[in-house]
């Protein structure tokens, strides 16, 4: 059983040349090299499903928490800076009524969408796939392109997953497309933002504010992010809640389990590998 802080690449597999499968506790994969798992006929695993509404919770969570200015809030309480109500004291922005653009809609996105539906949000998304039309419907969520939504968005949460495709898909340009207004979550993986471009933009205002659960090169993040109030930083917690990490540990101990006994996994990632 992995992490996703343990890189399983052709370098580890070469030391472990009687490694049978590689069950991640995660849902994402991209520390896993299935190329070289398959070459080698090394199973691997992920951990979907279960973790889908406490992922957007916590994306959800990021939202609110960045519109509303909530570390900052609580930063200056504990500081004992307050000194009573003000009528323009740490003014945030709406969530309810604004526009969210969702980038990446898989099973995670989707769930995104319904929690925006209670806030009474317009979404919009982006995605290489299109939702079928009573999809789209029932989450209320119409297709934009990624220019039109980063446009067009007051809030943007990132939901691709990371591979060589969506490195940096968030950099410089893109930033400088969204309004000044807007807010831009990471609740994926690092990487899928350019961080460097990201604290030059959150300090030029180029952007509101950022909330993010993931970055560039973990735990050692940009330093650049803890000299900004505009942003509001958690670590790597999206699916921490107990039921649901207890959930992914015994989906990853049955996916290794069912390779070790000779069965299918029920979330094989590279079922070519069981055929070597
Ligand atoms: C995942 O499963 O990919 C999450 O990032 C773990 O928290």
């Amino acid at each position: 059983m992995c992490a996703l802080t343990d890189r399983i690449d052709a370098k580890l597999l070469e030391r472990c040349p009687k490694l049978k499968v590689a069950a991640n506790i995660a849902v994402g994969y991209n520390n896993i090299d299935l190329a070289a798992c398959t070459a080698r006929g090394v199973m691997a695993t992920n951990t979907p499903e279960v973790l889908t509404d406490t992922t957007a919770d916590l994306a959800f969570a990021l939202l609110l928490a960045t519109a509303r200015r909530l570390t900052e809030a609580e930063a200056y309480i504990r500081a004992g800076l307050w000194q009573g109500w003000h009528l323009k004291q740490l003014l945030g922005v709406d969530v309810h009524h604004a526009t969210l653009g969702i980038i990446g809609m898989g099973r995670i996105g989707r769930t995104i969408a319904r929690r925006a539906q209670g806030f009474e949000m317009r979404v919009i998304y982006h995605d290489p796939v299109r939702q079928p039309a009573d999809v789209e419907r029932r989450l209320n969520a119409t297709y934009a392109s990624k220019d039109e939504l980063l446009a067009q968005a007051d809030f943007v949460i990132l939901q691709m997953p990371y591979s060589p495709q969506t490195h940096h898909l968030i950099g410089a340009a893109e930033l400088k497309k969204m309004k000044p207004s807007a807010v831009l979550i990471n609740s994926t993986r690092g990487g899928v933002v350019d961080d460097a471009a990201l604290v030059a933009a959150l300090k030029a205002g180029t952007i509101r504010a950022a909330g993010l659960d993931v970055f560039e090169n973990e735990p050692n993040l940009n330093p650049g992010f803890l000299q900004l109030d505009n942003v509001v930083l958690v670590p790597h917690i999206g699916s921490s809640t107990e039921a649901t990490r207890r959930a992914m540990a015994m989906t990853a101990a049955k996916n290794l389990v069912a390779a070790l006994a000779g069965q299918t996994p029920p979330n094989l990632l590279n079922p070519e590998a069981k055929k070597k």
